[in-house]
């Protein structure tokens, strides 16, 4: 059996960004390129854990490890289900994916053809992944994650309240060095009892590191 400090718990990381469709050729994403998410699960394993990936568009393969098991999907409506669907047995949930807060209200079952000179596509809120699982918690231990450019702790700290969450990592993603695509972040750590952890330009493999000691010692301080 594994050992580490994460030694028989299951974790779920999600990472990348989902892709909502408008026909079947075109859709909306984002720039995440999966490297937090990816960082999140090799440092999980790595602590011992056993971990599920679950991964929407990304620019690199997954990690190519037979002890992380990795769930693709495209949508924030497949990343929800296959999220809920392991929510009974998780121990550790981190949100790392840009999931889209929007997406077509149809998506058209064949390439739309161009006509008139604008054309509007309307748009319908996703399901809150976070928030929907952050109601039906449990033992598990939630970690979000923010995407802002400014103000990133007073929208990071709503957030946790907002979605129930025991830990949120809030990256300035204007900052230079982090958030979308690099493999460096900047971030700040909050709990519920203010901010926790504040690191300064390190690597995402850093990042993951840090931030599962901290779910792993409040884990453990919970149990005693
Ligand atoms: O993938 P990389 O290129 O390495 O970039 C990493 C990153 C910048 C994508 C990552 O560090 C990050 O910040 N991910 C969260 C991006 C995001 O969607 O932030 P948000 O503030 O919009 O959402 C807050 C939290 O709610 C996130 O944990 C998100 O996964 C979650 N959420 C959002 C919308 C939704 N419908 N369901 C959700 O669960």
């Amino acid at each position: 059996a594994a050992s580490g400090p994460l030694a028989g718990k299951k974790v779920i990381v999600t990472a990348g960004g989902t892709v909502e469709r408008i026909d079947p050729v075109r859709y909306i994403s984002n720039d995440s390129s999966g490297k937090m998410g990816f960082a999140l699960a090799r440092a999980a394993r790595a602590m011992g854990a056993e971990v599920t990936l679950i991964a929407a568009r990304t620019d690199e393969k997954p990690p190519q490890d037979p002890d992380i098991k990795v769930v693709r999907v495209e949508s924030a409506q497949e990343m929800y289900e296959a999220v809920a669907g392991r929510w009974k047995a998780c121990d550790i949930l981190i949100k790392a994916a840009a999931v889209a807060d929007y997406r077509p209200k149809q998506s058209a079952p064949s390439k739309i053809k161009k006509s008139g000179e604008t054309m509007t596509l309307e748009l319908v809120k996703t399901t809150d992944i976070l928030e929907s699982l952050g109601k039906m918690k449990d033992k598990q231990f939630l970690i979000g994650f923010a995407a802002e450019t400014g103000n990133a702790e007073a929208f990071a700290k709503d957030k946790l309240v907002r979605k129930n969450l025991d830990l949120i990592v809030a990256n300035d993603v204007a900052a230079e060095g982090a958030g979308f695509g690099t493999d460096t972040n900047i971030v700040s750590i909050y709990g519920a009892e203010g901010l926790v952890l504040d690191l300064p330009l390190v690597s995402k493999d850093e990042v993951a590191r840090r931030l599962l000691g901290l779910a792993a010692e409040r884990i453990a301080g919970a149990a005693l």
